[in-house]
């Protein structure tokens, strides 16, 4: 297949880019470089750099050749700061995804896979299914339920197949390849980010919630086992017109445990600071990945929070700046 994958310079895209080369794939990445990084971008790939809002280029991107899927990554993540700046979000991941779907449309492209999130349930004691209550509690979420939405209705009336994928936390690394948000907002990497020296402690954002150490809860999915959903629905694709799956390890940690976890495997102290709520948390958003299990006959397998975080350090250590060469 010949793949447009948008964000194929951040974090996740350019792990997926990675995958579908290995599997032979050709790859075409469309990203600003907004929050990426070209050093991402993996040997293999061609490279656009462009904006979703830029329609011209983004059109001519779209028809110059015949693209059979589309992988739609690009976004802005920060579910704190879509709270602060809600038009910030409509405008950059819900207004540039209309038109991507519209323009892939309109280009003849069939297949479209969409990086949904975790954050469009509602908090639950329970491991979510896809049926559980929507519910997005921020402005992030609400965009990504928009597009999973949109996508919806281009099934409906072009006939479009398109997978949403909600992928609960991603983290952890591969060799060469982690987690290098700009500014970096994720729990995991701001951690090892005080054990490297880099920031004095760690904020955790309430320790009043109705879990049982007062923290969020969340669920973790290492790298690897998120990229590898992504081949098995787009062969899905070619025998349903529509997927929708949780991915996530179906293991819930606090944010003290996630602490403690990253004091073990550092050795550092990693002093942490009681700071008020952050409006758009959720309490506790844990994945029951069971149907993408039965259906596609996908498995997490590093799952486990203390190898997450071991290859996390690694990478932390070796690439104390990111993808920047200082
Ligand atoms: N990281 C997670 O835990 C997580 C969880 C749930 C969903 N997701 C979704 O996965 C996707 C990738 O997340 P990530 O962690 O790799 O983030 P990231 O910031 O590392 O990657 C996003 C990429 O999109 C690019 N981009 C953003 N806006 C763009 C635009 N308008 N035009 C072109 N390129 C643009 C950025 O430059 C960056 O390379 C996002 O859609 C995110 O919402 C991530």
């Amino acid at each position: 297949m010949k793949i447009f994958i948008t964000g194929g310079a951040g974090y996740i895209g350019s792990a997926v880019a990675d995958e579908l080369l290995a599997q032979h794939h050709d790859v075409v990445i469309y990203d600003s470089l907004v929050t990426g990084h070209k050093a991402a971008v993996p040997k293999g790939a061609e490279f656009i750099e462009g904006d979703l809002a830029d329609d011209e280029t983004l059109k001519k991107s779209l028809t110059r050749e015949k693209l059979d899927a589309v992988v739609h990554l690009a976004a802005l993540i920060e579910a704190g700061e879509s709270m602060r700046d809600p038009g910030k979000y409509f405008r950059a991941n819900l207004a540039t995804s209309m038109q991507l779907i519209e323009l892939a449309h309109a280009a003849g492209i069939g297949k479209f896979v969409f990086s949904s999130t975790a954050a469009l349930y509602q908090s639950n004691d329970e491991p979510l299914t896809e049926e559980s209550p929507l519910g997005p509690v921020n402005v992030y979420g609400q965009t990504k339920l928009m597009v999973e939405q949109t996508l919806d209705w281009y099934r409906q009336i072009h006939g479009l197949r398109y997978a949403a994928l909600r992928y609960f936390n991603a983290a952890g690394a591969q060799p060469g390849r982690g987690e290098a948000h700009q500014p970096e907002s994720h729990l995991i990497p701001l951690t090892l980010q005080v054990a490297l020296g880099k920031l004095e402690s760690v904020a955790v954002f309430g320790s009043d919630y109705p879990t049982p150490d007062g923290t969020c809860i969340r669920d973790y999915i290492h790298i690897a086992d998120l990229v590898s959903a992504h081949l098995l629905v787009l062969n899905g694709l070619d025998e349903h017109e529509k997927l929708v799956y949780n991915l996530g390890s179906g293991h819930g940690y606090s944010v003290l445990e996630v602490i403690e976890m990253a004091r073990k495997m550092s050795g550092h102290a990693i002093p942490a600071m009681d700071t008020p709520r952050r409006p758009g948390d959720a309490p506790r958003l844990v994945a029951s990945p069971a149907r993408i299990q039965r259906e596609l006959g996908w498995q997490a397998k590093h799952s486990g929070l203390e190898e997450i975080i071991s290859s996390a350090w690694e990478w932390h250590k070796s690439h104390p700046n990111g993808y920047a060469k200082k």
